[in-house]
């Protein structure tokens, strides 16, 4: 059995090679090709993923599979390989290769048309991409079936375990509690003035400050480094070289600074995976929602709160004196303004999971056929609506405004807020470890934050699932409580709530 593990190992080193090299070839075309260069990287890359997809789905994977699968005295790391390499054969020999030729050819059809319609801020030149994007979704459910509810199989593929049924109930908690205070804090007399961070601040000093906060998060300039891209992100090619991006607005001091402590967050995760699990696919974040954790807690629940700023507004002072005249609390009250909006990647840290319960209910509607693509931006608008009290006034910054369905990332988007509430449920466990939490970050120490969460999750990698992870971690299952209780106590001080 020794022998034939390193066979294994050998194979599934094969796969994570060729995924490396692609996602190099990837960050190049995101972050450096000239625009000429796309079409033939585009037929690189398709070329490169249809030979992983070879390897991922051979007869050599699937003897291997059918050696390991049930063997006993596994270790837990092999047999977290064994069932991971499984799943993503069944998940893909499942459908015939045909149409999965042909789905990935819609799909490069369908962003494309996705662009156009933005750019033009018009649905029906995507309607008839998206009905097909969906249709085929449809139909590979029906080739990888599901229990309860068809939805149910889409959102495993990004967080394994988790259903309509469990999101339900979160989310439904959640909307009435952000909802509530949202209708408080509309009658406040506190009224952020948050023009301080639109007067116009040069890349330079924007990078120089941003570089500033990722030494002090300790990314580790040695295994990554930060460059700008439209669309920031992180990508790693193995745990020594993770790479985040992220873009500069003259006129927005925020969007690139917290877009880096997001992105730096996402790479300490995969930075901290040790070693010994590169070479068995386990060398990754466990899931959307775990990684989106981390994220989150560095650009929010770290990045947007008084103890942090209390040690980096002196910094940013040095860096920005325009910012001499105005107080350490207004500038804490102003970062934090509450203001229902219609863009989901600007939206405040209350209101952003509203944005994606509205995207989660239109998905599961859809994937189960209670709407059809033909009612989309009716459906939309009329949530928007009623959750946020915006209505878009056209479809570019309505129901075209993500990427995510034109590439059939149906499932992707409950990730994020489920971030929100694993980051809180750690919050409430990182308290109770490390007492003076706050008062270590007022000094200006990441260092034990970053040494908890290294120890406590990142350490790991894939070998454990979300909820095996979570329930480890802070003893409880997946609950909305935690956010609301971190919500309800940081907006009541910032708004003076009663
Ligand atoms: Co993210």
């Amino acid at each position: 059995m020794k022998e034939k593990l390193l066979e294994f190992k050998e194979y599934i080193k094969k796969i994570e090679y060729m995924n490396s090299a692609t996602s190099v070839l990837y960050w190049d075309m995101r972050v450096g090709i000239p625009s000429k260069g796309i079409p033939y990287r585009g037929e690189v890359l398709g070329h490169l993923s249809g030979e992983i997809y070879k390897l991922q789905t051979s007869d050599t994977m699937k003897g291997f599979i059918e050696y390991f699968d049930g063997l006993e005295n596994l270790d837990e790391t092999t047999e977290s390989m064994v069932q991971r390499a499984k799943k993503n054969y069944n998940q893909t020999k499942k459908i015939p290769e045909k149409r999965y030729v042909e789905y990935t050819v819609l799909v490069t059809k369908a962003e494309a048309a996705w662009e156009e319609a933005k750019s033009k801020s018009d649905f029906n030149i995507f309607k008839p991409f998206l009905q097909e994007v969906v249709d085929f979704n449809k139909e590979f459910i029906g080739y990888w079936g599901y229990k309860t509810n068809k939805y149910d199989t889409l959102l495993d593929f990004y967080e394994p375990g988790i259903t309509v049924e469990k999101l339900d109930k979160v989310f439904s908690g959640l909307r009435v509690a952000i909802v509530e205070l949202l209708n408080k804090i509309k009658k406040s007399d506190v009224k952020p003035d948050s023009s301080i961070f639109t007067t116009g601040f040069s890349k330079e000093r924007q990078e120089a400050f941003g570089l500033f906060v990722l030494n002090k998060m300790e990314y580790d300039f040695e295994a990554g480094r930060l460059d700008e891209s439209v669309h920031p992100f992180t990508i790693e090619f193995c745990n020594m070289d993770v790479r985040i991006t992220t873009n500069y607005h003259e006129n927005d001091l925020k969007s690139a600074l917290f877009g880096s402590i997001h992105e730096g967050g996402h790479a300490l995760y995969e930075q901290d995976i040790p070693d010994s699990l590169q070479g068995t696919r386990l060398g990754q974040g466990v899931s959307m929602g775990i990684h989106e954790s981390q994220s989150r807690f560095y650009e929010n629940i770290l990045g947007r709160s008084k103890a942090f700023w209390t040690y980096f507004y002196p910094e940013l002072k040095k860096t920005f004196p325009e910012f001499n005249s105005i107080s350490l609390d207004d500038f804490y009250i102003s970062m934090n303004e509450v203001l229902p909006s219609l863009i989901r990647i600007e939206a405040d840290e209350l209101t952003y999971s509203l944005h994606i319960i509205i995207r989660y209910e239109i998905e599961k509607a859809l994937i189960n056929g209670e709407i059809e693509v033909e009612d989309l931006h009716k459906v939309w608008n009329a949530k928007y609506k009623e959750y946020l009290g915006v209505e878009p006034n056209n479809d570019a910054e309505g129901v075209l405004q993500d990427t995510h369905w034109s590439g059939g990332s149906f499932g992707y988007f409950p990730s994020y807020a489920l971030g929100n509430l694993y980051g809180a449920q750690f919050l409430e466990k990182i308290l109770k470890d490390i007492p003076d939490f706050y008062q270590e970050i007022e000094k200006g120490n990441l260092s034990d934050i970053h040494s908890w969460l290294k120890e406590n999750i990142h350490k790991y990698g894939a070998i454990h699932t979300p909820s095996e992870l979570i329930r480890m971690v802070t003893g409880e299952d997946l609950n909305e409580k935690y956010f609301i209780e971190y919500l309800n106590k940081k907006y009541s001080e910032i708004y003076n709530l009663k």
